[in-house]
């Protein structure tokens, strides 16, 4: 929509009302330390609270991305949005009179605003209808089943909101439409009218169902869920997608769960909503459903910020399409579980049920008692992979083995991949220590080659090489010049699993790390930041700045004896002016330079499967579908990384400390 500029009064007033610890804790869990808050960062996949909101400057910043500005800048990055929509967003929350700087203007925007709100105002109206017609004569039947086949409560009944929409064709339409004067339209908007295909006129959506409805985070309803009482098909309709209701990135129940989620610091998500009333019914108020569809990421990222230690346990049907089904609800889920982002557990209640079924016959202490129990996702995918074969044959010996190597060549954190060869190996050898030894060693070489981490050139394109160069030149002149970097520097390394790639470059760490081998101390940890504090960093970033130890002067020293590499690496010796500003944002350029490095990476390892693909035959459709998910894995990462490294630019032209926000 074409949004009108706000005048600037109206913008002055919402700054005076905006707070921003108010605008923040709505979308991260914030904890008080000092004067200031803390909490995960939500530009970047945090793993350890470094997200400061200070009360008193009105800013928040991130010591490891970087990222920082005050309320509204939160909100456009968050939201990717711009200024003036983020504007009349908080104008209607603060409700600040909007004037605009044109009257016709101002009239679109009413429009606006009131579609959005009539829509709420008529779902709010439907599932009081639904509701209502619950407690009467024609809902007996609903309710009859809501109270004796799922024995729920009044209260919970009442907590959801649960409801019922009559038989007939038109008794929705004649009480917003014909008794509530509601346009026609605007009801079929919101999802709850179809048109008829022949002929004028409308009919409702949802007849003889039992009714559900779904909230948004506010609590508003956004759409429904309507359940057969027969064996009608399908089993449950949903609404549509409509202006306010986007199934991919809804979860159902989560507006009743947050609070649980946070103070539990786990969320459990199944496949159902009767699975979440259930639950909720049973005290487990920390639950969520996807409703049928894939996890996706924008639904994981919801969830993550509320569990601060970002634990999910995922309580799928394991019986349907048995293993497969699961798999693909894990969705985006597993990117984020590989590379370490997320706690994730897998949770198979025995015999196939799903919470409800189980909670029919068990109480909420033994529905614990499995979560306690549930394995983490990447030793219940190993048993997957060997639960139903017979380890004595020869074959599906072979290919518990070659489905191993798959999952372990995904991960991407080499301490935990040893783990797992030598777990796995144990586990494959059955208590034979010879058969064992020889096992985790053909394991690794297995795992290694399936890993290929992409480190050859031969996929590497001219443009690679340059961004190369330069990406990993920054981050070594960074390390050279500035000591209290140096370990954000190693660690955003690791976290990305990235290791310098152009021979000049390695030969030069090589040196450094002897160096400081030789010294006292584990290399890199010296410069911790123990005594970061966010006042010093905003208001004089410089103040980070020290002068670089011998570093520079031992490595002189020592590579006279190699002046072949040092005459390519001298350049990075030297402190010009860009270095200089590098130094002054580290956290950014390390972001970006490490981004950049990584999607290299990605890029090759593409290539690399993509010409796997396109050599193998078409008849073995197993593996076509593996490298298929291969490349689309790494694409989603690089454009992740794109993301990435495109709000990387605008921080660095808009860092908090550059000055306030334009308007
Ligand atoms: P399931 O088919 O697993 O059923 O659907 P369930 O939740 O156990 O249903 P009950 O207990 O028989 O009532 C899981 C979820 O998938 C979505 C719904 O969100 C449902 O809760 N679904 C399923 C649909 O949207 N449409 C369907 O026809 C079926
Ligand atoms: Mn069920």
């Amino acid at each position: 929509m074409d949004i009108p500029r706000l005048h600037p009064d109206t913008i002055e007033q919402i700054k005076q009302r905006l707070d921003i610890v108010d605008v923040v804790s709505e979308y991260v869990v914030l904890r008080k330390q000092g004067k200031d808050f803390v909490g995960l960062c939500p530009f970047h996949d945090d793993k350890s609270p470094s997200f400061t909101v200070s009360p008193s400057k009105q800013f928040y910043y991130c010591f490891s991305c970087g990222a920082g500005g005050n309320a509204i800048k939160f909100l456009m990055e968050l939201g990717k949005r711009p200024f003036s929509e983020v504007m009349l967003d908080l104008a209607r929350r603060y409700q600040v009179p909007v004037q605009t700087l044109k009257p016709e203007e101002r009239q679109e925007f009413q429009r606006q605003v009131s579609l959005r709100e009539q829509l709420y105002e008529i779902l709010a109206l439907t599932a009081r209808f639904y509701e209502h017609a619950l407690q009467q004569p024609q809902g007996k039947v609903a309710l009859e089943y809501l109270q004796t086949k799922r024995r729920l409560s009044k209260d919970t009944i009442q907590q959801f909101q649960l409801g019922y929409a009559p038989g007939g064709w038109e008794t929705l339409y004649g009480y917003l439409v014909e008794q509530k004067h509601y346009p026609t339209e605007l009801v079929e908007q919101a999802g709850l009218l179809v048109p008829r295909k022949t002929g004028e006129g409308y009919y409702d959506r949802f007849r003889d169902r039992l009714m559900i409805p779904i909230h948004d985070l506010q609590g508003r309803v956004v759409g429904f869920g309507g359940r057969t009482l027969t064996d009608e098909q399908p089993k449950y309709l949903n609404s549509p997608e409509t202006e306010l209701f986007d199934k991919g990135k809804l979860l159902f129940g989560l507006d009743k769960a947050r609070a649980t989620i946070a103070k539990q610091d786990q969320a459990i998500v199944v496949e159902g909503y009767f699975d979440v009333i259930a639950l909720h019914h049973a005290g487990i108020t920390n639950a969520v459903a996807s409703m049928g569809t894939a996890l996706s990421s924008a639904q994981v990222k919801q969830l993550l910020r509320y569990t601060e230690s970002r634990r999910i346990v995922l309580n799928f049907d394991a019986d349907r399409a048995g293993t497969q089904a699961a798999e693909r609800a894990v969705g985006e889920v597993e990117t984020l579980a590989y590379r370490g982002d997320i706690q994730l557990r897998v949770l198979n209640i025995p015999d196939g049920k799903d919470p409800d079924e189980f909670l029919q016959h068990h109480t909420a202490d033994q529905y614990q008692k499995l979560l306690d129990q549930a394995p983490l996702w990447l030793d219940w995918q190993i048993e997957q992979a060997i639960a139903d074969k017979d380890l004595k044959q020869a074959d599906q010996f072979q290919e518990a083995v070659q489905a191993i190597v798959k999952l372990l060549g995904s991960l991407p954190n080499a301490p935990l991949r040893t783990h797992y060869i030598h777990h796995c190996a144990e586990r494959l050898s059955d208590g034979d220590s010879r058969l064992m030894l020889r096992l985790e060693e053909d394991l690794r070489l297995q795992v290694r080659g399936e890993r290929w981490h992409g480190r050859s050139h031969k996929w590497q394109t001219r443009s690679d090489r340059n961004l190369l160069e330069e990406s990993e030149a920054q981050l070594l002149r960074l390390y050279l010049h500035a000591p209290d970097q140096r370990s954000a520097i190693i660690i955003a390394m690791e976290e990305r699993d990235l290791e310098f790639s152009l021979a000049h470059h390695r030969f030069l760490w090589r040196q450094i790390a002897e160096l400081e081998g030789e010294g006292e101390g584990e290399r890199g940890r010296e410069g911790e930041e123990a005594g970061s504090n966010l006042e010093d960093t905003i208001q004089n970033p410089k103040s980070k700045i020290q002068n670089p130890p011998d570093l520079i002067a031992l490595l002189q020293d020592r590579c006279t004896d190699y002046p072949g590499e040092m005459a390519r690496l001298y350049p990075l010796f030297q402190l010009d002016e860009k270095a200089k500003r590098d130094i002054l944002r580290a956290p950014l350029t390390i972001r970006a330079a490490t981004a950049a490095m990584e999607r290299i990476m990605c890029e090759k390892r593409c290539r690399h499967f993509e010409q796997l693909w396109e050599q193998t035959d078409a008849s073995t459709a197993q593996e076509l579908d593996y490298y298929q998910q291969k490349i689309y894995a790494e694409k989603r990462r690089i454009a992740e990384l794109d993301r990435e490294r495109q709000v990387t630019f605008v921080d660095l032209v808009q860092a908090p400390w550059v000055g306030d926000l334009r308007d």
